[in-house]
């Protein structure tokens, strides 16, 4: 059989360091783009080549997308001579050496095992408790030691909670942070990407995703108690701009309303088919300048809706314009601008998240819950802070045709 090296991949100082402890468990928080993945790919590569013949070790990732991209990073990697793989399993069998499995934490009932040798749980903080406590009882057969790394998200999670216990000293756990100037420091990430995030982002979620530096708000992009300070009873009115969020197959039509001073005087949730919904929107936004969720089939209504009155402009989320939506809407939160009831708005803010992706910030609610509130809240805003100060700081109308109320205005020619 011919000799085939490998070369493995060299880390960096500190990465190498976080990873490589000699510990059987290694806690590390970090920066998104530090390493963390490739770091934690090279260490359970290793471990693979010194297992035995057929012994197995497991890669566990959030969701089975990202395991799926650990799995493909390694295969990309290595010599086709020496493994055979096994797509549908995701797993690499190392000739004459371990076999690498690559695997989701969503279904903790298929994370029991026999035999395993060396484990990852990368992304930990995204990773349920249930999923842990499966991978742990599945390695104290072997006595085979584990990699946790992943970003920092609050401080009630089981990943925040085993980085502390680490960090007093417990025996045999050893904790580690890299941050995103450690990766700078290492040419892995170029510095201005990070002021550019730094400027982009709220303050706590940078710390915590370029810092590693856990806030109080767990993952919440506005604070919780900033959302708790804006809490007021429904402001008197009128409205002077709207925000329309449209259901989508199992949520809610929202409509909100801000006054001259940026305070919530209007909500409306309601289910109904789209005649319904369009008449319902056009009486209720009576003229008043109005920006419109107009994704996928909101386009289709926005036209109906402009034939109404030409108050009501579209806007389309992508992740990009989102992420741009939802920062305004921070800026505003943090810095007590506006006001809303204790009501289903609230509720929505509260659970609301901002997650790292690989092209940027996603802003959502979590899994089974809704967001409907906060987009409409946040259309709101976004049409108080430019289209109403612009109007508002233009000098007054001197002639009938300049009449604000444009819709209005339609129906009364
Ligand atoms: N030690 C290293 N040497 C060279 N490139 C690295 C090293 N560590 C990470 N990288 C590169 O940096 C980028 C981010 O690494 P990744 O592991 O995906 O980060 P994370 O999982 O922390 O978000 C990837 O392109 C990866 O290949
Ligand atoms: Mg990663």
């Amino acid at each position: 059989m011919p000799e085939i090296t490998i070369q493995i991949p060299e880390l960096y100082d500190k990465q190498r360091r976080a990873i490589f402890t000699g510990t059987r468990y290694a806690w590390i928080e970090a920066s998104t783009k530090a390493g963390k993945t490739f770091g934690c790919l090279v260490w359970l590569l290793v471990q693979a080549l010194r297992c035995a013949d057929g012994q197995n070790v497991w890669w566990v990732a959030p969701v089975g997308s990202q395991a799926q991209i650990a799995f493909d990073r390694l295969r990309k990697y290595l010599p086709r001579a020496i493994y055979r793989e096994n797509l549908s399993e995701k797993s690499i069998a190392i000739k004459g050496a371990g076999k690498l499995w690559f695997k989701s934490a969503d279904k903790p009932d298929s994370l029991y095992g026999e035999d395993v040798h060396a484990a990852v749980i990368d992304e930990a903080s995204r990773v349920k408790e249930d999923a842990w406590t499966a991978v742990r009882s599945t390695l104290t057969a072997t006595q085979g030691p584990i990699r946790i790394i992943g970003n920092v998200k609050g401080r009630s999670n089981w990943f925040y909670k085993g980085c502390r216990r680490a960090e007093q000293g417990a025996k045999g756990h050893a904790y580690a942070k890299l941050t995103a100037y450690d990766a700078v420091d290492a040419g892995i990430i170029p510095r201005e990407e990070i002021e550019d995030a730094r400027e982009a982002l709220p303050e706590h979620v940078f710390r915590e995703l370029y810092l590693a530096e856990p806030s109080d708000d767990g993952g919440n992009p506005f604070g919780m108690k900033a959302i708790d300070d804006c809490v007021a009873q429904l402001a008197p009115g009128p409205p002077v701009v709207w925000g329309w969020d449209l259901a989508r197959s199992t949520d809610w039509t929202v409509g909100i309303a801000l006054n001259s001073e940026g305070k919530v005087c209007e909500f409306h949730r309601f289910q109904k088919d789209w005649p319904a919904t369009e008449r319902a929107i056009v009486r209720l936004t009576d003229g008043v300048d109005a920006l419109v969720d107009s994704t996928g089939v909101g386009d289709v209504l926005i036209q109906y809706l402009q034939r109404n009155g030409r108050n009501f402009e579209g806007y389309t989320f992508t992740p990009k314009s989102k992420q741009y939506l939802m920062e305004g809407l921070s800026t505003a939160i943090q810095g007590h601008k506006t006001s809303f009831p204790d009501n289903e708005i609230k509720a929505e803010l509260d659970t609301f998240e901002y997650e790292y992706r690989r092209n940027g910030v996603k802003y959502s609610a979590p899994e089974g819950l809704h967001d409907d509130c906060v987009c409409s809240l946040a259309l709101a805003w976004k049409h108080f802070d430019g289209l109403y100060r612009v109007k508002k700081n233009q000098p007054e109308p001197t002639t009938v045709g300049t009449l604000p109320n444009r819709g209005r205005m339609s129906k009364k020619w």
